[in-house]
């Protein structure tokens, strides 16, 4: 299981249910990555795409603890112990946390390698990620050239978790 982001220079990933910033190539490389494969995400993430629609092409599981919380269009699963059974359909690199905040620092530890996309500039924000240049459980392994976007730079990053009790448990 991976995990997919774009955090600012806090790891601020969202502010009052939105996106800090909308980076076109960084909406290509999320759907470059995530094409064909599983997208695990909250509730509130889910709610957060345009006209609530499932991200097309790809198998969409949504966490949602309510019993009120019902659509076809998506799987869905009310623990992480239901996640973790409906994963055993899938081969873990096909998998891909894409947030928010909370299902993030649910899945962190379960997750193999990080994409961040890193935003250098700080905005208002209510949610964040995980620093992982202050965790000793993961590790920078690559990192882009610089990016620009208007006046906004950024890199894409990769990640590896480093923990290697992680990797055993990893048989979901
Ligand atoms: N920068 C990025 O890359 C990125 C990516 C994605 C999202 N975001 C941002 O992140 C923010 C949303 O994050 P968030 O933390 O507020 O919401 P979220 O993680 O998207 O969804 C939270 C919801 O997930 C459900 N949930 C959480 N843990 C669960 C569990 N163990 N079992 C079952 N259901 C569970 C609950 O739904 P119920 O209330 O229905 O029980 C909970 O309210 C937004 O600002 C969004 O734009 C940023």
């Amino acid at each position: 299981m991976k995990v997919i982001v774009a955090v600012d220079l806090n790891w601020g990933i969202g502010y009052r249910g939105n996106l800090l910033e909308r980076i076109p190539e960084d909406m290509k490389f999320f759907k470059q990555m995530t094409l064909g494969k599983v997208v695990i995400m909250g509730r509130e993430t889910f709610e957060s795409l345009p006209g609530q629609e499932p991200l097309k092409d790809r198998i969409n599981i949504v966490l949602s603890k309510s019993e009120t919380f019902n659509t076809k269009k998506v799987t869905i699963c009310h623990s992480l112990n239901e996640l973790f059974n409906e994963l055993e359909k899938y081969n873990s690199d096909d998998v891909f946390v894409i947030g928010g905040e909370s299902i993030y620092s649910q899945l962190l530890p379960y997750c193999t390698e990080a994409y961040v996309t890193k935003i250098e500039n700080r905005y208002v924000e209510d949610k964040y990620f995980v620093d992982l240049d202050k965790s000793k459980m993961w590790t920078l392994v690559s990192t882009s050239d610089p990016l620009t976007y208007k006046d906004i730079q950024y890199s894409f990053e990769k990640y590896a978790n480093v923990n290697e009790r992680m990797h055993e448990k990893l048989h979901f």
